[in-house]
């Protein structure tokens, strides 16, 4: 049995000291790693996207071959600790996850959603099933939870048990007939 049945290429992580989001800002520099993997592999390739100019990298990147995205990656963020004048965590900046940047990242599936036709992962603050049906509203085909299980380790499995619940009160017969049925 195979280990993976695919790949999420991680161009875009806003933690590392050496260019870790840089590869990912721009539609050369992500499109190039994407052209690179999918040189040595026939396996399904998602990328995971920076949170930044994400219809015109999107394009690139199905244009390189793309598989499908990941959208988004956490957003730089700051936080300081008042009386000790530092940062709250171990570098001045960090990866925002979480509620906070969830609304960012529904706006960014969206505008994802009308550039390429490669399915979207949605990613970013999806902490309940309605977060997560935003999303398949938005054009995700499907969702990952971060930082959710953090909170409660059974996120995951409260989440796909509140989106069933939604995907049955929009009464259809399958939750694809509701990817990408925002209304604007
Ligand atoms: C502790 C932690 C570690 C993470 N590590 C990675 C990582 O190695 N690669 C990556 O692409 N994203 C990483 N992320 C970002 C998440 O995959 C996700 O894009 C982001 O947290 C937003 O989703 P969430 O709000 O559901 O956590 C990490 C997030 C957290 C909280």
């Amino acid at each position: 049995m195979p280990l993976a049945a695919g790949y999420e290429i991680n161009v875009s992580c806003p933690n590392i000291a050496a260019g870790g989001a840089a590869m990912g800002s721009t539609p050369e520099g992500a499109s190039s790693v994407m052209a690179a993997c999918r040189k040595v592999t026939d396996k399904p390739l998602f990328v995971k996207m920076a949170p930044v100019n994400v219809a015109e990298i999107a394009k690139a990147l199905e244009t390189a071959g793309a598989d499908g995205l990941s959208v988004i990656n956490s957003i730089q963020g700051m936080a300081i600790d008042v009386h000790t004048r530092k940062s709250r965590v171990a570098k001045p900046k960090g990866g925002l996850s979480g509620p906070l940047c969830h609304h960012i990242a529904v706006r960014m599936v969206w505008e994802v959603a009308q550039a390429v036709d490669i399915p979207i992962n949605g990613v970013g603050g999806v902490m309940t099933g309605e977060d997560a049906a935003e999303f398949i509203l938005a054009g995700a085909t499907c969702v990952s939870v971060g930082m959710a299980n953090f909170v409660d380790p059974c996120a995951s499995i409260k989440i796909a048990h509140e989106l069933e619940a939604w995907a049955e009160s929009q009464g259809v017969k399958d939750i694809n007939e509701l990817v990408g049925a925002f209304e604007c």
